[in-house]
């Protein structure tokens, strides 16, 4: 891979091209806020937390570094007025958008932002990063839930807000949410997920009796990669 070398902060770094400055940045332990960022699926640049400033050549400009790629030279800043003054808006914006969001809260501590009364309050509680559609969608490779409607309606649901066919109740939405908000429960044999209005029965580990697959899952996995069932359900630790 070639190497690419340039600098954040005043510190020399070296990324790979096709890289980004947030995954450099990340290597180098160097703190940039994102919420709708997971290495496992494609940057969507829906929450704009990750502007940086970029310079290359003469010209100075604001990007997300989330999905900008590193070339030779250019030179990153991952705080200055300008950043902090548009981060803040951002974060006061969405904590007007979701007011009782405790990850949202964290976040605005450590930046030092403050709520802004002037903004007009809803009580959203999704903050429409869609990690959860992207990771359904790319890495589970079922495409259960999705964007809905625009402006202030848009909101991420399952179709028709009915019970997913789709959905195999494997909890991978939940565990990327930045903000907590796709519950997740395991109660009297069954994984219930309540925001997509879904629950599937847990099938047991045959070596440990381990609760461990769902029966959707298993479904999926079976007519995916024709494997027998007894690999399928026996869970990580007993293989
Ligand atoms: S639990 Fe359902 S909606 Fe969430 S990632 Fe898995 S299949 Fe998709
Ligand atoms: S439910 Fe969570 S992961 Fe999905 S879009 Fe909303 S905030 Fe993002
Ligand atoms: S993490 Fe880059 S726009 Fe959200």
């Amino acid at each position: 891979m070639e190497k690419v070398r340039f600098v954040i902060d005043g510190k020399e770094v070296e990324g790979y091209k096709g890289e980004t400055i947030l995954q450099v940045a990340r290597r180098y332990n160097i703190f940039i806020p994102a919420l709708c960022y997971h290495e496992e699926v494609k940057p969507y640049s829906a929450c704009r937390m990750c502007l940086v400033q970029v310079k290359k050549g003469k010209r100075t400009r604001l990007v997300t570094s989330c999905d900008y790629p590193v070339s030779e030279g250019i030179e990153v800043t991952t705080r200055n007025e300008l950043i902090d003054k548009c981060r803040k808006v951002v974060l006061q914006l969405l904590m007007a958008r979701c007011p009782n969001l405790p990850k949202l809260r964290e976040l605005a501590q450590k930046l030092g932002v403050e709520e802004q009364p002037r903004f007009v309050k809803s009580n959203d509680d999704c903050i429409l990063c869609g990690l959860c559609v992207r990771t359904c969608e790319q890495v589970v490779g079922v495409s259960a839930i999705g964007f809905e409607g625009r402006g202030f309606t848009r909101r991420v649901c399952t179709p028709f807000d009915e019970e997913s066919p789709q959905c195999i109740v494997c909890g991978a939405c939940a565990v990327v949410c930045p903000v907590d908000v796709i519950p997740i429960e395991e109660k009297d044999g069954y994984r219930i997920m309540p925001r997509w209005n879904k629950e599937s029965k847990l099938i047991p580990c045959p070596k440990c009796g381990r609760l461990y697959l769902t029966e959707d899952q298993l479904k999926f996995l079976r007519e995916k990669t024709g494997l027998p069932e007894e690999e399928l359900t026996t869970c990580p630790d007993c293989r």
